[in-house]
Order: structure tokens, then sequence, then C-alpha cells
């Protein structure tokens, strides 16, 4: 019987995300509306682009699952307009984390916060806290201004792909399961919200992302990081293989690695120019003049274009362990074959 219920709710699901064609544009009032409508959403941030539905609604929440494939243990951010939203949504915000949003909101900053029961259970996938982000993109400020409702969003790709920073990447991937795509330009930052919460009378970050450690204890004082966590599926930006290409990734050790597989095609990713390009089929500097904050935006680009281009594989470098290196380097280890563990 249930089985039966679940199939059919499954089909019918999957049925409601397919459209004939994804129209891009930048017009909110059309965005708003199929949002109002029940629908999924491709929506502008300053980080990357998210797959928005309404957040309050679980019959629609749904449909980001669907159309992303991603497993149900895995919950969404809620965007937010302004931080005066979030006493709708959560029983308690601690004051170190209310000042960090204070200074950080909008911006690149996701905060986990006791979730109030207005919050359906399948977007905190049935977690105790709800995460919260205020969004810095104008046209996904204008739209959730614009809305009755919060957005849930996780980034725009297929789960466990790389994150989509432009309109046209979520289009290859997502073209005909949702029926349009705010195109707000090239994401400004690139790279996902740092995720952070409170343990036991401590900041604890649990997601390296756009906003850096060094700023956050700027203002907070000393956080706890606490990465990696296989063991926790419930927080998946942490899942170890994440935001990877088809094709193989090996980080680090260049020259060898170039002498190793010299009979294949080589895409070649690095920080800065690199003296010997000739040896590889395609090459891309992040930043040739050296900028963290440039190896960011252009990071997750980078890898979508290796990954279509006529290589074989892929060898990347780590930047500088500071500021968004940190995130850059969180994002190369995870899209990396699982043998440079
Ligand atoms: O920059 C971003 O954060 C982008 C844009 C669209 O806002 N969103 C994003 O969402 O990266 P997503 O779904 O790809 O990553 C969200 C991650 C989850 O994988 C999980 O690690 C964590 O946020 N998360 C969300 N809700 C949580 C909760 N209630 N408890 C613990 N972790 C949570
Ligand atoms: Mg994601």
């Amino acid at each position: 019987m249930f089985d039966f219920f679940y199939t059919r709710f499954v089909t019918f699901a999957a049925a409601m995300s397919s459209f004939e064609k994804t129209i891009i544009g930048n017009n909110i009032q059309e965005a708003a509306q199929w949002l109002t409508s029940g629908h999924c959403v491709a929506i502008p941030t300053e980080t990357v682009y998210g797959l928005a539905a309404n957040a309050l609604d679980p019959a629609v929440v749904v449909q980001i699952f669907e159309v992303k494939n991603r497993p149900a243990f895995d919950p969404l951010i809620v965007h937010l307009p302004n931080i005066d939203h979030v006493a709708r949504y959560t029983t308690e915000f601690p004051l170190p984390l209310r000042a960090l949003a204070e200074r950080f909101w909008p911006g690149p900053l996701t905060i986990l916060l006791p979730k109030k029961e207005i919050i359906p259970d399948l977007v905190t996938s049935g977690l105790p806290r709800v995460a919260l982000r205020v969004p810095a993109h104008p046209l996904a400020h204008e739209l959730l201004l614009h809305l009755p409702f919060p957005l849930a969003a996780p980034s725009a790709n297929p789960f466990g792909y790389i994150s989509p920073t432009t309109a046209q990447h979520v289009a290859d991937q997502l073209f005909g399961k949702i029926p349009y795509i705010l195109d707000g330009g090239p994401c400004s930052i690139g790279v996902e919200s740092t995720i952070v919460g409170w343990e036991n009378g401590k900041i604890v970050v649990y997601r390296l992302g756009g906003m850096s450690i060094e700023d956050i204890e700027n203002v907070a004082g000393s956080v706890e990081i606490m990465l990696n966590q296989s063991s926790n599926p419930a927080a998946p930006g942490m899942l170890k293989s994440h935001y990877a290409p088809r094709k193989p990734l090996y980080l680090n050790h260049l020259e060898e690695n170039i002498e190793r597989f010299k009979h294949q095609r080589i895409g070649l990713l690095t920080f800065q120019s690199y003296p010997e390009t000739s040896i590889a089929a395609a090459h891309i500097a992040l930043s040739p003049n050296g900028s963290l904050k440039e190896a960011a935006q252009h990071l997750f680009a980078a890898l979508r274009a290796l990954d279509n281009a006529d290589i074989d594989l892929i060898l990347a470098e780590t930047m500088a362990d500071q500021g968004l290196g940190k995130a850059i380097n969180d994002r190369l280890r995870r899209a990396a074959a699982p043998e440079n563990d």
C-alpha cells in the first residue's frame, strides 16, 4: 500500500518537473509567478546559482530533490530578504551568531539556528536546525522582497556535480526540468557560502566557503572548524566526493603527474600561469595575477570547461591555505579522484 502510494507520488512529482523548454531571462515578476504557482526556478546569488522553491510548502520542496536527484538526507538552505525575517523561522538567535549576521549579511554566510515548526522537516532533513542565509545578489534580494515566502535553494546542479556560476551552466544540466532561470550574470564570489552554527557555547564552522575564517574570527574570536564528518551525512557539503567533474582529477605533484600521464591528453588547472603549457592539451590559470578572489570566481567554470574539453584527465594544484584559498582547496580535494586521499 505504502509502496504503491510512494511510486505514484514520485511519478507525479517527476511529471511536474518536466517542461518543453527552460526560459533564461531577467524578469523578476516572471520568476515570482512560477515560484508562487508551485514551481522551482533557478536564481542567481553572489556565491552560486540556486534551485529555488517555496520553503514553506513541502509539496514544492520535494521537486527540488527530484530535479537535482538529491538524497533526502541532504538539507536545504533557506534564503531570506533580510535579518528581520529570522525570528519567523527560529526559536533562538544566539548573540554571537547575530553579531556575525549583522556584520556579514547580506553575504556568503549561512547560519544554522533551531527551527520553528513552520519550516517543513523535508527542508532540514528532519534535523532540529534550519540553515538561513540572506544573499547579496540584487536580483535575488528583489525577488525575495517580492515573495510572501522564503526560498529553499541548494546549488542548481545535479547532486554531486560542480555548482553552477552562470545561467548557462544551469541550463546545460537542468534544461527542460525547470521552467525559468533568472539570469543575474556570473556569480561574483564563485564558491558556496560558509556555514556556521552554535555548539556548547562556541561558534562552529561546518563548511568552508565564500566568507573567510579570518573575517569571521575578526568579529567573533576563534572558532572551531568541523569539516569532513562522513559519519554525519546531514551536512553533505561535507561529503568527501562532491563538486566532482566526470573526468578524473589529480591534485598537486604537477611535475610527477605530467610525467606519469604524458601519453594522455592532459587538462591543466593552475592558480597562476604555468611555464610548460605545451605539454597540456588544455590549460586554465584561475588567476594569472595571483588573486584568490579571482581564482574562486573562476573555479567552477574552469572545472566545467575542462570537464567538457577534449582531454582525458585534469591535473590541478591547490592554492595558499588562507582566506578564500581554504574554500578553493576544500572544493578541489572533494573534486579529486579517490586515490588522492
Ligand atoms: O552559497 C550557498 O550556500 C548556495 C546558494 C544557492 O545559497 N547554496 C548551497 O546549497 O550551497 P547546497 O544545498 O548545495 O548546500 C547546502 C548545505 C547542505 O549540503 C548541508 O551541508 C548544509 O548546507 N545544511 C543545510 N541545512 C542544514 C541543516 N539544517 N543542518 C545541517 N547542515 C545543513
Ligand atoms: Mg551544492
